[in-house]
């Protein structure tokens, strides 16, 4: 068998990630449905300081995630190769730092409920729900873009 080209690296490390957020993203599903305990109650702290880790680390498999997505040129390769994709490429990574945003958003939402403070936004876990649904279509939307392109297959070389 060849060696796999650059563009096969790639799609096959931004596929891999995908799976790893997805699992992330499941973990927080299932975090944000465990009952919460009342602010000053026993355990309060651990739970909130708990969902503020838990954020940071996605914001953090996020940025590198889509810093390596447009650092990679892989998006740009597939521009090239399939101008008539080119809109919906940037749509998706135009988003990036919206979602990003939001996670950063969470996390300082989340921090203040860990010092025992009422959040401004008292559905913090609705809107939590709402970005990890967010988050998911949008990976979606991108692997089966990648997959429809077959990005592993377009002609560029190391
Ligand atoms: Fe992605």
């Amino acid at each position: 068998m060849s060696n796999p080209t650059a563009a096969q690296k790639k799609t096959g490390r931004i596929l891999a990630e995908h799976q790893e957020l997805r699992s992330l993203l499941r973990h927080l599903d299932h975090f944000t449905q465990e009952p919460r305990p009342e602010i000053g109650q026993e355990g309060f702290h651990r739970w909130a300081s708990g969902l503020s880790r838990n954020l940071v680390d996605l914001h953090d498999m996020l940025y590198r995630h889509f810093t390596y997505e447009s650092g990679s040129g892989l998006f740009d390769d597939l521009k090239l190769a399939h101008p008539r994709a080119e809109k919906i490429i940037d749509e998706l990574e135009a988003q990036h730092p919206h979602l990003l945003q939001e996670v950063r958003d969470l996390v300082h939402a989340s921090l203040g409920y860990s010092q025992g403070e009422a959040p401004a936004n008292p559905r913090l876990r609705k809107r939590l729900a709402e970005t990890l649904q967010q988050l998911r279509e949008h990976e979606e939307r991108e692997g089966e873009l990648m997959i429809k392109l077959n990005a592993w297959d377009i002609g560029n070389v190391d």
